[in-house]
């Protein structure tokens, strides 16, 4: 039986709270009041009075004066064992950009750019200009840090272009063919790849421009994909994520209290040395999903739920109970026929159909408009980390790929396999490890 889990929501590496600066920042907070909502947690659970907006501050009466824990001021830490942006709770806003050496950039180029990369990360997650000699755009002016995180990776090619290819672990060899797969070569892969996640759609953005800019001609961009998730405080209190199917996604993931999440989804230390760069970091699977959108809307919501294994509404398992409740992958209705279905989504890919496998999903979805043929150009960012995806990303979409319910209604369009290291502690850049090893 599958165990009981709960969903991302609350997953992450601690965002802390600060006030947000610009119009009703921290002068205002003695004019201005605190409303939480009861039950409210975190920048999710937040109640914005009438007297709220850009400054993150709402007005109650007769209370003391109290900062407004606010969607802006919500603050992801650059600094620490792994990189922000895995276990970080979703973002209502994602760019992913692959980034390729430009001809003639060798390791020196690529340390150089990691440290400049770095530094405006570290800028741009505590809200500060990206550009500490005055040549910020502007764009996120009046915002605070907005859960903004930066996430690096390096694909297979960064190491024969940095003559590095002694360090590559074989985490990173080529993920096999699947036959479902469609790829695109020009958006697959790349030498760098950037996460950026906000729960601002303009921090978002600034920190991508800041970025490319950074970028000089040291790097070009090789594709770029946008992507989008709930706001936080969109829902009466946090909830798991729906994705454009409508389907509650991300219950069943590895939770950071469970005593093999780190072992999971986090590389070790105390490895091969010339892998030792890694530890602390992942392997970031990337996969653009279409989602044939038409055809799954003319399911009716019974026929939905069994392609996935669980109800609509509520993502409870077929099996019974709530969202949160375990599958019972054996159990039967009246006709003796299974529950959840052989071929349900929920059941190939858990890790008790998998030898264990696991990998914790945290993706973005994508609207890039309506195709030619009036369909939409829309599905999931797929990102999922791993300690190795060998045990993690290539076993399970290798059972899904023989014969998962959902396969009719996706095209997998693109793919990008990267390893990310661990998180720079202070005075140390990301991937510095590596680089100056
Ligand atoms: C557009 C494509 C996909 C959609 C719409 C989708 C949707 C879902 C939904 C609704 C669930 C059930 C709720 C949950 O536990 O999160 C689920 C579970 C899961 N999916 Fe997917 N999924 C997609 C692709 C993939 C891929 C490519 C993989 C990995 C190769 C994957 C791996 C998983 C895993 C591991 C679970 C949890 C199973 C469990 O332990 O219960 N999914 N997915």
């Amino acid at each position: 039986m599958s165990k009981k889990k709960h969903s991302p929501k609350d997953n992450g590496t601690p965002a802390t709270h600060r006030e947000a600066s610009g119009t009703g920042g921290a002068s205002a907070v003695s004019r201005r009041r605190l409303i939480v909502g009861a039950g409210a947690a975190g920048a999710a659970g937040l109640a914005l009075g009438a007297a709220g907006g850009a400054g993150g501050y709402a007005a109650t009466r007769g209370e003391a004066p109290t900062p407004l824990t606010s969607v802006g001021s919500a603050e992801a830490m650059f600094h620490g064992k792994h990189q922000a942006g895995i276990t970080t709770p979703l973002q209502a806003r994602g760019h992913l950009v692959a980034f390729d050496l430009a001809p003639g950039a060798g390791r020196g180029e690529a340390a150089a750019l990691m440290r400049r990369w770095s530094a405006a990360a570290e800028r741009l997650m505590s809200g500060e200009p990206s550009d500490s000699r005055g040549h910020d755009t502007g764009v996120a002016l009046d915002a605070g840090p907005s859960s903004l995180t930066i996430t690096f990776g390096f694909g297979r090619t960064f190491f024969g272009r940095t003559g590095l290819t002694s360090s590559r672990p074989p985490a990173l060899d080529p993920l096999p063919a699947f036959s479902s797969d469609h790829l695109d070569a020009k958006r697959s892969e790349g030498d760098l790849w950037v996460q950026i996640g906000a729960d601002d759609a303009l921090v978002a953005f600034h920190a991508l421009r800041a970025l490319q800019k950074e970028a000089g001609s040291t790097a070009r961009v090789r594709w770029q994909m946008n992507g989008f998730n709930r706001t936080p405080g969109a829902t009466a209190r946090p909830m798991t994520a729906r994705n454009l199917m409508g389907q509650v996604d991300g219950t069943n993931n590895p939770e950071p209290a469970e005593s093999d999440f780190e072992e999971r989804i986090f590389v070790p230390s105390g490895g091969s040395s010339a892998y030792a760069w890694m530890a602390g970091g992942s392997y970031a699977v990337v996969r653009r999903i279409r989602m044939l959108l038409d055809d799954w809307e003319e399911l009716t919501v019974k026929r939905q739920e069994q392609v996935i294994g669980r109800r609509k509404a509520d993502g409870a398992p077929l099996s019974g109970g709530s969202e949160d409740s375990a599958m019972d992958l054996d159990k039967t209705g009246p006709d003796g026929k299974l529950l959840i279905p052989g071929n349900a989504h929920a059941r190939i890919s858990s890790p008790e159909a998998n030898g264990g496998a696991a990998m914790l999903r945290r993706p973005f979805s994508y609207h890039d408009g309506i195709s030619d043929d009036g369909t939409p150009d829309a599905g999931l960012l797929f990102i999922c980390w791993q300690a190795d995806p060998f045990k993690g990303f290539i076993p399970v979409q290798r059972k899904l790929d023989r014969g998962d319910a959902l396969s009719p209604f996706i095209r997998h369009e693109a793919s990008g396999l990267f390893a990310v290291p661990g998180g720079a502690a202070p005075g140390e850049y990301v991937g510095q490890r590596l680089l100056e090893a």
